[in-house]
């Protein structure tokens, strides 16, 4: 119940999905949590109601982590809120499947500016915050290493997580902040879902290749960002958690 007593977290796109559940599994183990949302303002205020109803801290924090300033907001929001910055999980995340002939710069431009600028930017802004046995967790997708046809862009974009947790696990590592990504298989979420990929043929054939086989549930993947962001894991850094019920 108090692993994360005193620390205080920010958690991008907190308003539903993954990071929904993060949000809410960080807050009961005692963090404070800061809940970014970009556009479901509701969704995010659902998740503050449910922490503060279980005794819990959190605040909605609006901000698109692909805008310097607005990223820089949503860490300002944990200062001033709570006057420390201890975990950053950097969630928020769109997903998108095109073929090679259907992709659009537009499209590569919008993935990119969310999935990997806006990583870096909030990382950029947290860093200076952040001190001895703070933890960083990028969310990266296990499609970086299943290559799924149809998602150049996509799994692009998760590829540069990979890379990027294991340069700032080397560049962080004098300042003892650990770095980490946490790699899921498919898992039924509201994006999921609405981009279709729950109940199809796509879903069922991960399924088919998945040992535990079933969709990752938000709860998989929050149980495991906690961990990492527990002292638990305080010997961990630069790692990929593969996260999928054995998926790979
Ligand atoms: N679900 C899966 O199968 C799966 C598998 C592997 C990896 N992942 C990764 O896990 C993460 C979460 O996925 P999910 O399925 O939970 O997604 P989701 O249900 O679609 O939720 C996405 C979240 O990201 C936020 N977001 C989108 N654009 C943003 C922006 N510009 N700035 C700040 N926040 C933004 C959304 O905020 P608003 O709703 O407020 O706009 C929402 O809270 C993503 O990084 C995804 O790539 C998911």
């Amino acid at each position: 119940m108090s692993k994360l007593k005193g620390k205080v977290a920010v958690v991008t796109g907190a308003s539903k999905g993954i990071g929904a559940a993060i949000a809410k599994s960080l807050a009961t183990e005692g963090a404070s949590v800061v809940v970014n949302y970009a556009s479901s303002k509701s969704g995010a205020d659902t998740v503050v109601a449910a922490i503060t109803a279980a005794g819990g801290k959190a605040v909605a924090v609006g901000g698109d982590v692909s805008k310097a300033a607005e990223a820089k907001g949503i860490i300002d929001a944990a200062i001033k809120n709570y006057g420390r910055l201890d975990i950053l999980v950097n969630n928020s995340g769109v997903y998108e499947f095109s073929s090679i002939e259907d992709f659009t710069e537009e499209q590569f431009h919008r993935i990119f500016n969310i999935n990997v600028l806006g990583t870096l930017l909030t990382t950029q802004a947290a860093v200076k915050h952040l001190g001895e046995g703070a933890s960083i967790i990028n969310i990266g997708s296990g499609v970086s290493r299943i290559t799924p046809p149809n998602s150049a862009v996509y799994t692009a974009t998760k590829g540069a997580l990979d890379a990027i947790t294991g340069v700032l696990a080397r560049e962080l590592g004098a300042k003892k902040i650990r770095v980490n990504s946490i790699n899921p298989g498919i898992v039924d979420t509201e994006g999921t879902q609405t981009a279709g990929f729950i109940g199809s043929d796509f879903e069922k054939s991960l399924i088919a290749q998945t040992p535990l086989g079933r969709a990752g549930r938000p709860g998989d993947i929050a149980s495991v960002a906690t961990f990492l962001a527990s002292d638990d894991s305080n010997w961990i850094t630069g790692e990929l958690i593969i996260t999928s019920g054995g998926l790979r």
